[in-house]
């Protein structure tokens, strides 16, 4: 019996992904609640795959297209995105179902051809092209770095139905399949910690496709991402969104990064926190000793100030706040102020490191670094707090968004 079953999007569409309840580390992105690798079935005259999934989970997207018709059926497979999560399963794919064409945008033939020893030919499509199925249909639009190089879209318009690959999409592991029947604080958040992780580098591309896909007008009824609930209620709050983070725009809201060997970094990070709600601004704190970086990373997506501590450690950085570091960068999320600081015992490397780090990722530094030699006075702790204050009232000039919110 195969007890795997499709689930329809429409009269002629159906969802054959993969639900992965375990996956907690996705490329150093910590997936609290495990993903979906999302595949679909088109029942047109030429029956289409759109995507596939992670390796292990073939078996899982084959049971479910076996609930709705023979794989062997299948005449052609479409790669919107050749990253492993989504084309790990095809050479096993297009083994088993031996389709007559398979089809990926020009930079996904070559990504694909390059990670893989496929048993077929990829036929590249262009941005704009059309595919006929015979009834149906298949637009595509190529969406260059949102988020490889390989990455397109492809629209079905006979049922206003665009597959977004990873776009609008979220880590979430779930039995719900629709936006509609997912909490929405759970949509929130799962789609703010994804774009934060995801796309906040490629934010300005991110502003054009939006404006390109504006322009198009594509009549709309459903988004169907690769990861996470497709959305059927409310597209239109996931491009919203997307349109907001993507102008990276500073809020009230302060985000204090930090670790600490014997307490001292902590305190000052403290008074700095005081500081800053004194002078009206909302804080946000993330010890590194209990938190991940792909968690300051969803904190700072929509914040307005970043101050980054830490302790001096063998002439160099605490190797969580060198770890977090390197991957703000990474994100490059633009229009924040901040500053660094940090304890330390006999050399006090540590501070002027952050601040360099700080300056890599564009912050721009409206308070003088601050390093304290072992445990602070209650002088330090008070400066701590004055430039706290200080940074809060240039957030308020700068920004009109309050930032708050918990996610
Ligand atoms: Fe879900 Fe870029 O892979």
């Amino acid at each position: 019996m195969n007890a795997l079953q499709a689930v329809p999007l429409t009269d002629s569409v159906y969802w054959v992904g993969a639900i992965d309840w375990t996956i907690r580390d996705f490329h150093g992105y910590l997936t609290s609640r495990g993903t979906t690798y999302n595949a679909y079935l088109i029942m047109a005259d030429k029956i289409t795959l759109v995507d596939t999934v992670k390796q292990p989970f073939f078996s899982e997207m084959m049971g479910r297209i076996a609930s709705v018709v023979d794989p062997s059926k299948i005449d052609v497979v479409v790669s919107n995105h050749a990253e492993m999560d989504h084309s790990g399963a095809l050479p096993q794919t297009l083994a088993a179902v031996q389709p007559e064409k398979l089809y990926a945008s020009k930079m996904g033939a070559r990504g694909l051809a390059r990670h893989f020893a496929l048993p077929m030919e990829i036929t590249p499509v262009a941005d704009g092209e059309t595919l006929s199925l015979g009834n149906l249909s298949l637009q595509f639009m190529e969406t260059k770095l949102l988020h490889w190089p390989d990455s397109m879209f492809s629209y079905l318009p006979e049922r206003e139905l665009l597959f977004s690959q990873d776009a609008f999409g979220m880590h979430l592991a779930s039995s719900q399949r629709f936006d509609d029947e997912v909490d929405d604080w759970v949509l929130d958040h799962e789609a703010t910690k994804y774009y934060a992780n995801i796309l906040t580098p490629f934010s300005p591309l991110v502003t054009k496709l939006l404006a390109k896909v504006q322009e198009t007008n594509l009549p709309l009824k459903m988004i169907a991402p690769d990861h996470g609930p497709i959305w059927r209620k409310d597209w239109q709050r996931i491009v919203a969104r997307y349109a907001h983070w993507a102008q990276m725009v500073p809020t009230r809201k302060a985000v204090i990064v930090y670790d600490t060997m014997w307490g001292s970094t902590c305190m000052m990070a403290k008074a700095y926190a005081e500081g800053l709600m004194a002078g009206g601004a909302c804080v946000h704190q993330l010890p590194l000793g209990a938190s991940h970086r792909s968690d300051v990373g969803t904190q700072v997506l929509e914040s307005g100030a970043l101050l980054i501590g830490s302790p001096t450690i063998n002439g160099n950085l605490f190797p969580t706040v060198a770890d977090t570091l390197a991957y703000l960068r990474g994100l490059n999320r633009l229009n924040l102020i901040g500053t660094a600081f940090g304890s330390y015992g006999w050399s006090g490397e540590a501070t002027r490191q952050v601040a360099q780090g700080m300056e890599e990722m564009h912050v721009e530094m409206v308070a003088e670094p601050f390093r304290v030699q072992w445990v602070p006075t209650a002088e330090d702790l008070q400066r701590c707090f004055d430039t706290g204050r200080q940074i809060a009232e240039e957030m308020t000039k700068r920004a009109d968004e309050c930032g708050c919110e918990v996610h």
